[in-house]
């Protein structure tokens, strides 16, 4: 695998401005928040919310109320912007559509959900924008979310490999590109509806994209959906795309984030690919996600 020998950390990055409450995770990327209350946020908490995504782009929130209201989950989500409705998924809870469940059963084998590089729904015209994951019974170890930061894959590319892929885009499908597990197959997803014709759904998106708040750059690819970079032959696109997918999973780019019961946990997608690891074999874990619609990427 290709690899980077240090990157700059976010403490060197960003000064160390934030609170005791927060506990980065990782020099890259990702940070543990403690004390604060997602279901009740005034307007000035979800500013101050808002921010540490921005800054961490994964933001896990530990101590979550066990009791929280549906309502109060989807309105925390909605808050962000418009909740997706995924349509090829039977929603767990007919009042609120727009709440996947993620559950595998402790004798479930094969395939976890999310068991690839990827930044959700990146096939789609509008690929996710935010993910919002809510753990309400988290294996007593494994499990975790391994994130990685595609702003600084995409800085600590050099100049010259940069000025190639600027202006350039790749193709996004939902069936992947040599994928371990496309989207059609099952594993656990069990209330995906499969007679679907996933495998048409595909859109090119700029391989450099800016984050529309922020203005940061990516380096938009991700294994599981990335198949053809335009205008290049399809060893040539290969090529370069394998050398994308092992440059932007190097280690220092990434954080792995540790769940705790009613830990919620908020990524942005435009900036970071995350990949679900399936080493809890014999634990249940059941989860539910939000997603917020995100914009068509420029
Ligand atoms: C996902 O890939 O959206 C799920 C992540 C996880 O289950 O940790």
């Amino acid at each position: 695998m290709q690899n980077i020998w240090a990157i700059q950390t976010q403490a060197q990055a960003g000064g160390e401005d934030w609170s005791a409450q927060v506990r980065p995770a990782a020099g890259a990327m990702g940070a543990y928040v403690d004390g604060i209350d997602l279901a009740s946020l005034d307007a000035e908490a979800f500013a101050e919310v808002q921010r540490l995504i921005h800054r961490f782009k994964a933001v896990m929130f530990h101590g979550q109320r066990s009791d929280m209201a549906w309502d109060a989950y989807v309105d925390f989500g909605a808050g962000f912007g418009e909740l997706a409705v995924d349509p090829y998924v039977e929603p767990v809870l007919p009042d609120h559509p727009q709440v996947m469940g993620l559950i595998r059963e402790a004798d479930t084998t094969g395939y976890n959900f999310g068991g690839d590089w990827h930044s959700d729904g990146s096939y789609l015209e509008q690929p996710g924008g935010l993910t919002i994951l809510w753990g309400r019974d988290i294996p007593p170890y494994g499990g975790d979310t391994l994130f990685t930061n595609l702003e600084l894959a995409w800085h600590q590319l050099s100049p010259a490999y940069r000025e190639m892929l600027d202006g350039r885009r790749c193709l996004h499908a939902a069936t992947g590109l040599g994928t371990k597990a496309p989207i059609t197959r099952k594993g656990d997803y069990a209330s995906v509806n499969f007679d679907q014709e996933l495998s048409r759904i595909e859109h090119f998106h700029p391989i450099k994209r800016t984050h529309p708040e922020t203005g940061g750059h990516s380096l938009f690819v991700n294994q599981a959906y990335s198949v053809q970079i335009e205008g290049c032959t399809e060893d040539e696109s290969a090529g370069i795309l394998k050398f994308l997918f092992d440059w932007s999973a190097s280690p220092a780019m990434t954080a792995r984030l540790s769940w705790q019961p009613d830990s919620i946990l908020v990524w942005d997608n435009r900036t970071t690919a995350h990949y679900a690891i399936g080493d809890y074999g014999g634990f249940r874990r059941e989860m539910y996600r939000l997603a917020v619609t995100g914009e068509r990427p420029e």
